[in-house]
């Protein structure tokens, strides 16, 4: 039994991202088997998640690393995750990863676990998971948004749905079907004026909140009816975005402390929803923790800018019982092994994860096996579009590497 295996090479690059903005992949090298990882961005980014990129940006990254990081990680064993992912962070010695950036971190420490996989010959998800790792999440998909990842969409930054179908293949197809119906009254309503797509390609156009819930509660019905599948309907407020001076700034008016935590009740109580994230901003662990108290019997509230995946912030939120939800997303702490850290202790608190991509990505599809390996309810990874869809369809590839073994 292998217990060493010695990093032979690493290369770094600059690609593009779904943003049209640069980005860094890494190519990882244990003899001639590579792991390939590159790293997303996001837009509405937590206060407490590592800076993606130092201030000289992907080529400042790329210069630290082959100044301080190459000599240390050449020759390292890649077996040793937490070793080499430690490594990084003390190599870089700031707490939010200012010199090497949590993207690049994440690029390296995912293409390293890669690659280690790959000369086992296991995928990356059993890699990470383990034996025992074999339960699919259900996808969850951005239809109609706004806030941070469009110019004039809703104020609340995404509604998404989530069909139970009995395949993931199928789950994903209704996501896209419910998708399709949304862009379809959107032109009815709109008569086709000022409807796009958004950063995760999710449908924004210059509509209220309010509206956003119609128009979804519509083609959710309507989608679930005509394929006979429960759809979740789900919101990310992502309320840091719209947190202005002690309030929430509303397209249609602000909304107090008080006022927004009975809003987010309502929509759980009112509208339904199974899904609720970030419904306050990312100090109020207590005003998260008044809203979970009165629906976390019927519904996941989630925290992702509240816990940027940081181990030390969940500890917090457990304390508190602010959430029964986490929102995983490696780049906001920089490395695979203390993401599981973060996964670990959710699961022993009760608390369910779901594997997220960034608004900004690329076609990499470790989320996909992330999310296997961590045993997530859901993934949350849009519904159509090339970038999303590399996470969507290799999940419909695992279903059936799972279902035949
Ligand atoms: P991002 O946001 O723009 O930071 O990727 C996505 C989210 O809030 O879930
Ligand atoms: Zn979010």
């Amino acid at each position: 039994m292998t217990d060493e295996l010695p990093i032979d090479d690493i290369r770094v690059r600059k690609i593009i991202d779904s943003r049209g903005n640069f980005t860094v992949e890494v190519d990882l090298f244990i003899e001639d088997v590579m792991g390939r990882c590159s790293a997303p961005s996001g837009a509405s980014t937590g206060d407490t998640e590592m800076k993606a990129f130092p201030k000289s940006g992907p080529d400042g990254a790329i210069k630290f690393f082959e100044d301080k990081l190459r000599s240390k990680l050449i020759g390292y064993n890649a077996l040793d995750q937490i070793g080499f992912d430690r490594t990084i962070m003390e190599t870089d010695g700031t707490e939010y990863m200012e010199n090497v950036g949590g993207n690049l971190s994440t690029a390296l420490s995912v293409a390293n676990a890669r690659a280690a996989a790959s000369y086992l010959g296991i995928p990356l998800y059993s890699y990470v998971g383990g034996a025992f790792a074999r339960s699919l999440p259900r996808p969850m998909g951005n239809v109609i948004g706004g806030g941070k990842h469009s110019r004039e969409g809703t104020t609340i930054q995404e509604f998404l749905v989530s069909a139970q179908a009995d395949t993931f293949l199928q789950s994903a197809y209704i996501n896209a079907m419910t998708h399709r119906r949304i862009g379809e009254i959107l032109s009815e309503k709109l008569k086709g004026t000022s409807v796009g797509l958004g950063d995760e390609k999710a449908w924004t156009a210059n509509i209220s909140d309010e509206e956003a819930l119609e128009i979804l509660h519509q083609a959710v019905s309507e989608t679930s009816s005509r394929y006979h599948v429960r759809i979740l309907k789900g919101v990310d407020f992502a309320a840091n975005s719209f947190y202005e001076g002690g309030k929430y700034m509303y397209k249609n008016g602000p909304k107090t402390r008080d006022q927004q935590i009975d809003y987010a009740i309502s929509f759980s109580r009112d509208h339904d929803f199974y899904f609720i994230e970030d419904p306050m901003v990312d100090t109020d662990f207590d005003g998260f923790a008044e809203i979970t108290k009165k629906i976390s019997q019927k519904s996941l509230v989630v925290g992702d800018d509240l816990y940027t995946t940081n181990p030390e912030r969940l500890k917090i939120g457990i304390e508190k019982k602010s959430t029964n939800g986490i929102l995983i997303k490696v780049n906001q702490i920089g490395s695979l092994s203390r993401t599981a850290e973060t996964v670990r202790l959710a699961t022993a608190a009760g608390i369910r994860n779901t594997v997220s991509h960034r608004s900004g990505e690329t076609t990499d599809d470790f989320a996909a096996h992330l999310s296997v390996a961590f045993g997530s309810t859901f993934i949350k990874t849009g519904t159509i579009g090339g970038e999303r869809l590399a996470k969507l369809n290799e999940l419909i590839r695992i279903e059936e590497e799972i279902n035949s073994n």
